[in-house]
């Protein structure tokens, strides 16, 4: 399995990636989960990151394509991979596109998560992560056991910086500006499914497992 999980901020990309991971025995690779790692490493990758995500915008492609690329040579994509959040700009998907044919492969399926703007920001502004082991919950639609503490290492639960109004507003702005003329990409290359991602994380994932299933390799 090898596919792209495309969509606005808070579509909820990564909470399906995490769980068709589990499901399907693949790699999750989220760039933006790697670009976290780097700015609480404080590296100098992360240094360099950390203004741009503050604010909502897109880190350079350079730096995101080197961390991905360096990811999908890794033993733990051998069984196939989920890339979430990345491509995000036409050209990390023609990077991404040379990348595979060298391995000589390419993508089973890019999926288009949609939702309305009015889930987006509710989804997002209600959101709050484990500084600790980056668990996500949301304060009304996946509530944690404890309010404010992580059910798996019980660290108290923060709001990322992005998720503050002016964040989203940029962010969903660069989303339309930069990554959704990537849907008519992977429309031209037939490899574009829509998923309706609206309603319970439950449903989202049945809707969802029904597309990915002809591509797991048992
Ligand atoms: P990244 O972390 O990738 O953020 P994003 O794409 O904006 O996506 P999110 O993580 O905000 O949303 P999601 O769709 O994964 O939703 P989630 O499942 O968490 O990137 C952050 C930053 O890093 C970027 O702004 C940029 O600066 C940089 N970056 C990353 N990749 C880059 C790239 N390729 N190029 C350049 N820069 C890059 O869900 C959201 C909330 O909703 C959660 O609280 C969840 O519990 C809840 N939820 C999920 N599903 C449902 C549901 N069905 N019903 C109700 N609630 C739900």
């Amino acid at each position: 399995m090898r596919v792209v999980f495309l969509g606005a901020p808070g579509v909820g990309k990564g909470t399906q990636a995490e769980r068709v991971a589990d499901q399907f025995g693949v790699a999750k690779i989220s760039t933006g989960d790697l670009l976290r790692d780097a700015v609480r490493n404080q590296t100098p990758l992360g240094r360099e990151a950390k203004n741009y995500m503050d604010q909502g915008k897109l880190v350079p492609d350079a730096v995101v394509i080197g961390l991905v690329n360096e990811k999908l040579s890794g033993q733990s994509c051998e069984n196939g991979f989920i890339l979430d959040g990345f491509p995000r700009t036409v050209p990390q998907a023609e990077e991404l596109g040379k990348a595979l044919k060298v391995n000589g492969s390419g993508l089973d399926r890019v999926i288009n998560f949609q939702v309305s703007r009015e889930d987006v920001v509710r989804r997002l502004s209600g959101r709050r992560s484990c500084p600790k082991c980056q668990s996500t919950f949301h304060v009304d639609f996946a509530k944690s056991k404890v309010e404010g503490v992580c059910d798996r290492c019980s660290e108290s639960l923060v709001q990322r910086s992005d998720d503050r109004r002016e964040a989203i507003e940029m962010r969903l702005q660069v989303y339309d500006e930069q990554t959704s003329p990537l849907v008519r990409y992977y429309e031209e290359r037939k490899l574009l499914t829509i998923v309706d991602a609206s309603g319970a994380v439950d449903a989202v994932f049945e809707r969802l497992s029904q597309v990915l299933s002809p591509y797991c390799a048992q």
